[in-house]
């Protein structure tokens, strides 16, 4: 952390001459009093606040405790704005811009005088963005995500933000349920600041930091608007200074043993199939040596402990007063899934952390010996002559008879081509059919939206089917189900198999066995390749053009190639 002798923030505001005048002056018209730059540790907090992402639109208050906490410590806390990616605003989609939110944060972190940050995030990608630029510039950082809406609540019972969008939506299209009341739903499933409250990705990713040990026990599960949230931040922003002067770093918590902890916490927890893309991106930075295949060995001997939606049945405000994420990460300690000695941003182990961690409702929070599902039933990777790079299937989320499954293909290009005949009472479709909707991965959408749990052909909801077999090289909302074959690789738009489906052939899903097979042989994937085209680029100019020439495909986080790894906190040369 120590730059010269000396704090890295010394080299702008403890210089002498022209250029620490200006330093210190320009910053002295926000009024600060002069002992500001005595040489106390400076910190940053980096927040994602913005009224076009809703769900982090409180976190310019959550500052306001972070500030508390730093000047209680000791230290100079200034707040700047990081890149805000809302997920449900932004097109073609939040995770097109997750990269460029991580470049960004990370570049601030190290041309600014910043000896530590407080990370601020809420909405899915801005939490996985922020933890990827700390772990390439590497400064003392602690996060504190914003915390999830209040339950929603509708005639009488609660509603989980996305899970109930999907439910709607099927009712209404089925004819079970009004225009009128569904718009009327739509207010009673958001009613408080927060991030989605079912155990989405946003829901997965806060924990996913906790498991990390980036955040304080308790952060991912106290809802936005409670108090304790509140006091966490404030605490956060005490124990920042503190690590600071312990330099104690981000590479130095997340090891190796704490993203084993983070795959075991989220099988645990029945959490987002996207935070296995999120988790490899972030282990990328590090260097950590992180594999698809680490998430389905690692996850095979755990339990989902956690009865929340989309799997299950409550919601994350329900998990907090259950006893929260310290309460699941007891439980596998104690039936030794988890590396206690993980040391965290408390300074000690995360097993230390949480090994008083009270449990308050078993309905909510079950036991390794009474699970919610048993082990083996988390995020499966799949591989096979039609995913040689692998895909994924969140097994909690699928139906048990259609996991061992044989049908014929229905191919789209696109999910627009797939609505535009969705509704069609004669289009050629049954229950075993199995859908691929492809051209949807990083490249080929681009971005890789959230689009491969696409709803049911009309005529089979209105005959009561409600699930069917999908295959997609897109990603999934964390808050939606269905036995949805997921970030298939290589993605059909490079060049993958996927892209030589042809409607009627067989596919095989075999979800014990890991398998995903297409029944076509060598010989005629070999012509039907010789006859693709790849598709035009989406962009000859600005991000989306950077982005598509170089992100990695799924299985390797969809990073973008010259963004993985660190560049560490080195102070740039002078600007004057
Ligand atoms: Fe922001 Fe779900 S839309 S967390």
């Amino acid at each position: 952390m120590t730059t010269n002798n000396g704090l890295r923030s010394r080299q702008w505001f403890g210089a002498t001459g022209r250029s620490g005048m200006a330093y210190r002056s320009w910053m002295r018209s926000q009024g600060f009093t002069p002992e500001v730059f005595d040489g106390r540790p400076v910190i940053g907090i980096a927040t994602t606040w913005s009224e076009l992402a809703p769900c982090n639109v409180h976190l310019h208050r959550v500052a306001e405790s972070v500030k508390r906490g730093v000047w209680q410590a000791g230290g100079f806390p200034l707040e700047f704005p990081a890149m805000a990616l809302g997920e449900t605003l932004l097109r073609p989609t939040a995770m097109l811009y997750r990269n460029l939110l991580a470049m960004e944060a990370e570049e601030l972190m190290r041309a600014n005088p910043l000896d530590g940050v407080v990370l601020l995030s809420g909405c899915d990608k801005t939490t996985p963005g922020l933890l990827m630029a700390a772990a390439s510039v590497d400064l003392p950082a602690v996060m504190v995500t914003g915390g999830p809406m209040l339950n929603g609540k509708y005639q009488g019972t609660d509603v989980g933000s996305g899970t109930a969008v999907w439910r709607f939506e099927e009712e209404l299209v089925a004819g079970r349920m009004t225009q009128e009341e569904c718009a009327f739903a739509e207010g009673c499933m958001a009613r408080s600041n927060g991030h989605c409250m079912t155990m989405g990705t946003a829901s997965t990713m806060a924990s996913m930091a906790e498991a990390l040990g980036m955040q304080l026990p308790y952060s991912a599960t106290w809802p936005a608007v409670d108090a304790r949230r509140y006091e966490t931040a404030q605490r956060a922003g005490q124990l920042v200074v503190g690590l600071v002067r312990d330099d104690l770093r981000p590479s130095a918590i997340m090891t190796r043993a704490a993203f084993e902890n983070a795959i075991r916490v989220n099988a645990a927890i029945g959490g987002s199939t996207n935070a296995v893309i999120h988790l490899l991106a972030i282990a990328g930075r590090l260097g950590v040596p992180l594999s698809l295949d680490d998430f389905d060995v690692l996850a095979r001997d755990v339990p989902t402990l956690v009865n929340l939606q989309p799997s299950g049945q409550y919601l994350m405000e329900d998990f907090c007063y259950a006893g929260g994420l310290p309460a699941v990460m007891r439980e596998l300690a104690e039936n030794g899934l988890l590396h206690a000695d993980a040391v965290t941003v408390t300074g000690s182990g995360i097993g230390a952390n949480v090994a008083e961690a009270p449990c308050w409702n078993r309905e909510v929070i079950k036991t390794a010996a009474e699970p919610f599902q048993p082990a083996g039933t988390g995020t499966a990777v799949l591989r096979g002559n039609l995913a040689p790079g692998g895909a994924v299937i969140k097994q909690s989320a699928s139906s048990p008879h259609l996991l061992k499954h044989r049908g014929r293909a229905l191919v789209f290009d696109s999910p627009t081509d797939y609505y535009a005949v969705s509704n069609d009472p004669g289009l050629d479709v049954d229950e075993d059919t199995v859908l691929v909707v492809r051209y949807c991965g990083p490249r080929g959408y681009p971005g890789m939206p959230e689009v491969s749990n696409v709803a049911l052909p009309k005529k089979l909801l209105l005959r009561g089917v409600r699930d069917m077999v999908r295959i997609c090289d897109g990603r999934m909302s964390g808050t939606a189900y269905g036995t949805v074959v997921l970030h298939v690789a290589p993605e059909a738009a490079a060049g993958g198999p996927l892209a030589l489906v042809r409607t009627g052939d067989w596919i095989t899903l075999d979800v014990p066995a890991r398998t995903l097979t297409l029944e076509v042989s060598d010989e005629e994937l070999a012509a039907r390749r010789a006859q693709w085209q790849p598709p035009a680029p989406h962009a000859s100019r600005g991000w989306t053009h950077l982005y598509t020439e170089h992100v990695l495909q799924a299985d390797a986080g969809a990073d973008l190639d010259f963004l993985v790894g660190a560049s560490g906190h080195e102070v740039p040369r002078d600007s004057h």
